[in-house]
C-alpha cells in the first residue's frame, strides 16, 4: 500500500512539473526592468510628446533595447533614476540591467558584467563661446567645473582636481549644469561627446566645445547585467553583436541625431 502511495505521489509531482512546464510558454514571457538615467540625449530622454519607444522614453539605448527584447521575445519596462544610483540598483536587483550610455570601466566591472561595447565616445569640454582662455584641463585652474554625479567625467576629474586646483560641481542632470554654465555660475561643463554635440546644436551662438585628448581617453559604452546573470548577458551579447554588424547602431545614431537636429 505504502509503495502505491509513493508511486501516486511521484506521478502527481510529475504532472505538476509538466503542467507548469506547458503554461510557462504563454504566461512567462519575461519582463525585464531596464534602469536608465533619461537625461542624456541622443541615448535616453523623455519624448516631447510623451510617445516614446518604450513608454515615454526614446533614444539610441531605448530603441536598441526594444529591438533586442523583440528578438528575445521579452518585454521591457523602464526605471528612470539618477545615473549615480544605477549600479547599486542593479546589484540590489531593483532593475535587471542598465542601458544608460554607461562607459565600460574596470572598477565598475567588479560590480557588474558589461556587454560587448556598442558605442565609442570621449569626454568633451563645454565653455561659453566668449571664453577663449580654456583649451585643456590644465587651464581649469581656479575655475568651477561641472559634471554629472557618478559619471566618468566626475571620476577622472576628481583625481586631478587637487593637482590642477579647481572646484568640481556635480549635478544630477547634465541639463542643470548647462543652465548654470550659460548663466555664469560655473565656467566649464564636461560630458560625453555625443551629448555635448547636442548642447552645442541647441546653443550654437552661446557655447564652444572641444576635447583634451591627452587628459580624456577613449571610452566605450556597454549595457550592464548582474554578475550572476551570465545567461541573460550571453543572450543580449549575441543579438547585440549581430545588430552592430548589421549597422543598426549606426542607423540609430543617424536617426536620433537627425531627429533631434544634433549634427
Ligand atoms: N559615459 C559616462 C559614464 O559612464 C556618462 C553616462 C551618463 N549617462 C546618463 N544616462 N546620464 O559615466
Amino acid at each position: 500500500m505504502k509503495k502505491y502511495l509513493i508511486l501516486l505521489a511521484v506521478m502527481l509531482m510529475g504532472a505538476a512539473v509538466l503542467f507548469t512546464g506547458c503554461s510557462s510558454d504563454d504566461d512567462e514571457r519575461r519582463t525585464l526592468v531596464m534602469g536608465t538615467s533619461a537625461d542624456f540625449p541622443p541615448f535616453e530622454f523623455v519624448a516631447d510628446d510623451g510617445q516614446g519607444v518604450i513608454g515615454r522614453y526614446a533614444g539610441i539605448d531605448v530603441s536598441l533595447v526594444a529591438r533586442i527584447a523583440e528578438e528575445l521575445d521579452m518585454d521591457i519596462v523602464i526605471q528612470d533614476q539618477p545615473f549615480i544610483g544605477l549600479i547599486m540598483a542593479l546589484t540590489n536587483r531593483d532593475i535587471d540591467f542598465i542601458a544608460s550610455g554607461m562607459t565600460i570601466r574596470p572598477d565598475r566591472a567588479e560590480q557588474v558584467n558589461f556587454t560587448i561595447p556598442y558605442f565609442d565616445a570621449r569626454q568633451t569640454i563645454i565653455v561659453n563661446i566668449d571664453n577663449d582662455t580654456i583649451h585643456s584641463v590644465a587651464d581649469f585652474e581656479g575655475l568651477r567645473v561641472g559634471v554629472q554625479f557618478g559619471t566618468t567625467a566626475e571620476l577622472s576629474l576628481n583625481d586631478d582636481m587637487i593637482i590642477t586646483g579647481y572646484d568640481l560641481i556635480s549635478y544630477n542632470q547634465p541639463t542643470a549644469g548647462i543652465i548654470d554654465l550659460l548663466n555664469g555660475s560655473i565656467d566649464v561643463f564636461v560630458v560625453d561627446s555625443p551629448v555635448a554635440r547636442g548642447f552645442l546644436a541647441n546653443h550654437p551662438d552661446q557655447l564652444r566645445i572641444f576635447t583634451d585628448e591627452e587628459f580624456f581617453g577613449p571610452e566605450q559604452f556597454g549595457m550592464a547585467f548582474h554578475l550572476e546573470d551570465t545567461e541573460l548577458l550571453g543572450m543580449f551579447n549575441e543579438v547585440l553583436e549581430r545588430l552592430i554588424a548589421e549597422g543598426f547602431v549606426d542607423y540609430l545614431y543617424t536617426h536620433y541625431t537627425t531627429m533631434l537636429a544634433l549634427e
